[in-house]
């Protein structure tokens, strides 16, 4: 497999966004290929440290290749963030965290995963194939109702409910198995010609979405971050698409803003002082310029946003 087609997206500007302290302790959420994470050991001192995490066993064993003192790889969610912490005994709060959100052009490029309509192979998409059930699986098993559901929530597919039905036809013949077959009974819905996507994109998304419980893992790990980062710490989430976008941006909106104090309720000035207390502050929203679009053309929908704990 080769490595190397994966591009980083915003990777200047994620590493400048995170302002990494020499002997600080970071954490690369969504290791991917390395991009990221090499990057920021470049800016670590020798007691800095880096713990990277992709729940992909192909990503982790390109991190095992890796032999840095500094640097460790661990194979899971980040959503359980505050489990890892535990299991490898880490003490200290962290000075930075970066996700670089979606899936890796090694997941997109890999004919045995599933997740491309335009490379045919195993209706897969799981970025852990150890965790969870197939897309094949889950679209030869639900309903045409639910399977609408899924494309419109996830995928704002305009043509969910046309899809679906036309899903739940084909599998009563024959099973769905292939990316293939999906993304050609698509296209006998979407037939124009003049679309500038293709007519699989938004349920190809949809899918992996829904299969890879990628909106839960963010609001899960958005959660836990704010006990675990340090005082200045630092969190960078590059986002793909408006539906994780919005969940980032509301998160540091509500942190970033002061609650309103509920009027005749008997409280305490400490808690007084809590409420009036920003918990983070927004350091920026950055877009990819137009070279970058013009290199690597998946970059074209990412948005960086960072804050800083208070
Ligand atoms: C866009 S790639 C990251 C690319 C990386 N920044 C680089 O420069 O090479 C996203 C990676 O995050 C991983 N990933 C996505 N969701 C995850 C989750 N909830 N927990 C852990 N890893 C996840 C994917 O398996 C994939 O390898």
């Amino acid at each position: 497999m080769n490595t190397k087609l994966h591009k980083s997206v915003l990777l200047k500007e994620t590493i400048q966004s995170l302002n990494i302290k020499k002997n600080g302790t970071y954490i690369d959420g969504t290791f991917g290929s390395g991009g990221h994470s090499l990057n920021i050991l470049n800016k670590l001192g020798p007691k800095g440290k880096l713990y990277a995490i992709d729940r992909d066993l192909e990503a982790v064993k390109i991190a095992k290749k890796i032999s840095d003192p500094r640097f460790h790889i661990i194979h899971g969610n980040f959503s359980n963030i505050d489990l890892f912490f535990k299991k490898n005994k880490i003490k200290k709060k962290i000075d930075g965290i970066i996700l670089d959100l979606g899936m890796s052009t090694m997941q997109l490029m890999s004919k045995n995963r599933g997740f491309s309509f335009k490379i045919n192979g195993p209706l897969d998409m799981r970025m852990n194939q150890k965790q969870g059930i197939s897309a094949a699986q889950w679209i030869n098993s639900n309903n045409k109702k639910t399977i609408a559901n899924i494309l419109k929530t996830f995928g704002e597919e305009r043509f969910a409910k046309k899809i679906a039905k036309k899903i739940e036809l084909y599998k009563n013949i024959k099973p769905i198995t292939t990316t293939e077959q999906l993304s050609k009974i698509i296209m006998k819905v979407k037939t124009k010609k003049n679309q500038k996507k293709h007519p699989a994109t938004k349920s190809f998304q949809a899918i992996r979405i829904f299969i890879n419980q990628e909106l839960q893992e963010l609001q899960i790990f958005l959660k836990k971050i704010l006990n675990i980062l340090n005082k200045k710490g630092r969190i960078s989430i590059i986002s793909f698409h408006s539906l994780e976008d919005k969940i980032v941006k509301q998160f540091m909106l509500k942190n970033s803003s002061i609650n309103d104090i509920p009027m005749g309720i008997p409280i305490s000035e400490k808690q007084i002082k809590n409420m009036y207390q920003k918990k983070i502050k927004i350091i920026n929203r950055i877009f990819p310029n137009i070279i970058e679009i013009l290199n690597n053309p998946k970059s074209r929908s990412a948005i960086l946003r960072t804050a800083e704990l208070q």
